[in-house]
């Protein structure tokens, strides 16, 4: 790895490892660094260019390790700062890099800083990091505006004071355990620039923002105004009072003034929920942060028109500030795409688990789409994510037993919204029962289906016509194929439910989004196909790359 590729993230393909369920190293059934390190050839045989690795920081882990401790060290679940090290450098040794997470919006509530909030007195500088209020009300017994937490319910809680009496209100977006942090305050703002340069400073690549939309709330945390209706009304001039507003750019022109100062320099890829491309295009502007995931084209449903639509949005907008796109189908937020378009599509976004429920599922088929989607996203213009165990065409386990579900949002949704625990279970490396050789013991913290024992990587890679080895086909010659990664893109003209795009020089990737064969354009020679041409032609929902000489 030199600094004169220092370019790499406007075409790297990068693999999410959501820590706790990639591999277990240590055998407590929780995957961990070490599980990490072992697997290490598998990524690099993979053809991925860098992980993205899901917080492994000290966490009480009350929602999935987003809740840090402590900015600055490792999770002992998951290893140590030594583990650490050795990942990256041997990471870096496979030719892989290394990004982690990085959790800017809150803390944890166990962090020693909102602990000190907890023991101060209102007014104080110790609660002037977080966002404290005086309650609503003749005795402060009401929330000191409506906002609402995103796992559910109210977006405050009160707190005893010191002295035992009921006392003030903190802010939390997210659970009641990651109190938000007040973005205003010089004081936060320089603690996080220290934890930045402490991972740079021990050869980290790069960071994924978590919430980079969220930092910043409007000033006197008006009400969210019930007039409008939010995302829709983010669309006109109003902003919203906590997502998405202009001020957080600030910050990030100052994050990337830190990252630039390296050599090679670091980069940020921004997680911005936000209703908008041109909303999505101002994180990436070319002082800002380095990109961004590309949430539209996740929630797209597998039909042409939308796809299409999705794609020129992106491009347009993220060429109005040189920035690279990304695509993404699926992460640790959302229901798997596999069981996201094995469902009847509709001309609507969709990514929760809770919205697919009670639609009838054909797992075969949205396999189908899974591959058919990979060459698609991997011959668009940009860079790319792959979450673990998309390259095994895995699918959410929809049926996890009550009892065992995790994700906050199970309770705070009164038992409503499953929440997140079904793409985040344990991955199936090998052998014929659970848990799948995911690590030396007997267990995995989330309960594999018996059916992935057709799923493992061990039994994938021996077969030639299985998903795995169709992502390392694909990641293979989009590293040989100069027409790949960063780029233009132009459209063929084809049939309104067949994408056909090229990218110079010489290549065409064909997409069949209809219900019948499409032929393959005449004098193309046939690179790689999702599933086999028949006759010369195309099945439903498969997609090809050509090399194209016209
Ligand atoms: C992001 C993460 C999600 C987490 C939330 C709060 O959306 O991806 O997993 O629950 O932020 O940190």
């Amino acid at each position: 790895m030199t600094a004169s590729d220092t370019d790499w993230w406007r075409s790297a393909v990068i693999y999410q490892v959501y820590i706790r369920s990639f591999a277990d190293g240590d055998g407590d059934g929780i995957g961990d660094i070490a599980g990490i390190r072992a697997r290490l050839p598998y990524l690099a045989d993979l053809g991925v260019d860098a992980l993205w690795i899901n917080p492994w920081y000290p966490s009480p882990m009350a929602d999935g390790g987003y809740d840090v401790s402590d900015y600055r060290a490792i999770e002992p679940l998951f290893g140590s700062l030594e583990d650490a090290a050795a990942l990256v450098d041997e990471a870096h040794a496979h030719g892989l890099r290394v990004i982690l997470d990085l959790v800017p919006n809150h803390t944890s509530d166990q962090h020693a800083w909102f602990q000190a909030a907890l023991a101060s007195q209102p007014g104080s500088a110790e609660r002037a990091r977080y966002l404290f209020r005086d309650g609503r009300g003749p005795d402060g017994a009401d929330p000191p505006n409506d906002w609402r937490s995103v796992f559910g319910g109210r977006g405050w809680t009160r707190v005893v004071e010191p002295g035992g009496a009921a006392g003030q209100w903190y802010l939390h977006l997210f659970a009641p355990e990651q109190p938000d942090l007040d973005w205003t305050s010089p004081e936060v703002r320089a603690d996080v620039e220290q934890t930045l340069r402490f991972w740079f400073d021990r050869a980290v690549d790069g960071f994924r923002i978590d919430v980079a939309h969220a930092l910043m709330k409007a000033p006197g945390l008006p009400d969210l105004r019930t007039d409008l209706d939010w995302p829709e009304a983010a669309r006109r001039p109003e902003q919203h009072p906590h997502w998405d507003r202009d001020e957080v750019h600030d910050v990030f022109r100052s994050w990337r003034t830190v990252a630039d100062s390296y050599d090679p320099p670091r980069v940020f890829v921004a997680e911005a929920w936000v209703p908008k491309p041109e909303r999505l295009a101002a994180y990436v502007r070319p002082d800002e942060l380095h990109t961004a995931f590309n949430f539209d084209y996740l929630r797209a449903p597998w039909l042409a028109t939308p796809l299409r639509r999705t794609i020129d949005a992106t491009l347009a907008q993220h060429a109005t500030v040189g920035a690279p796109p990304t695509w993404v189908l699926s992460n640790h937020d959302v229901a798997r795409h596999v069981s996201r378009y094995a469902r009847p599509q509709i001309d609507q976004p969709v990514h929760s688990l809770q919205a697919l429920l009670g639609r009838p599922a054909d797992l075969d088929l949205g396999r189908r789409r899974a591959r058919a989607a990979t060459l698609l996203m991997l011959a668009l213009p940009g860079g790319a994510y792959v979450y673990q165990g998309e390259e095994l065409g895995l699918e959410e386990v929809e049926d996890l037993p009550d009892d065992l579900l995790q994700d906050p949002t199970w309770l705070r949704s009164g038992h409503t919204d499953r929440g997140r625990d079904g793409c985040r279970v344990p991955l199936p490396w090998g052998g014929d029962a659970p848990p799948f050789d995911f690590g030396p013991g007997d267990d995995a913290w989330l309960p594999q289906p018996e059916s992935w024992r057709g799923s493992t990587a061990q039994a994938q890679r021996e077969d030639p016509d299985s998903i795995l080895n169709l992502y390392r086909a694909a990641l293979r010659m989009r590293r040989e194929l100069p027409a790949l990664g960063d780029g233009e893109l132009t459209w063929v003209e084809s049939a309104s439910d067949v994408l056909h795009l090229r990218r110079e020089p010489g290549f065409a990737c064909l997409v069949n989004l209809s219900q019948e064969p499409v032929d393959l354009p005449v004098g193309a020679q046939l690179l790689l196909a999702s599933a086999p041409p028949a006759g010369g032609a195309l099945p439903p929902d498969a997609a090809a790359w050509l090399a194209d000489p016209t």
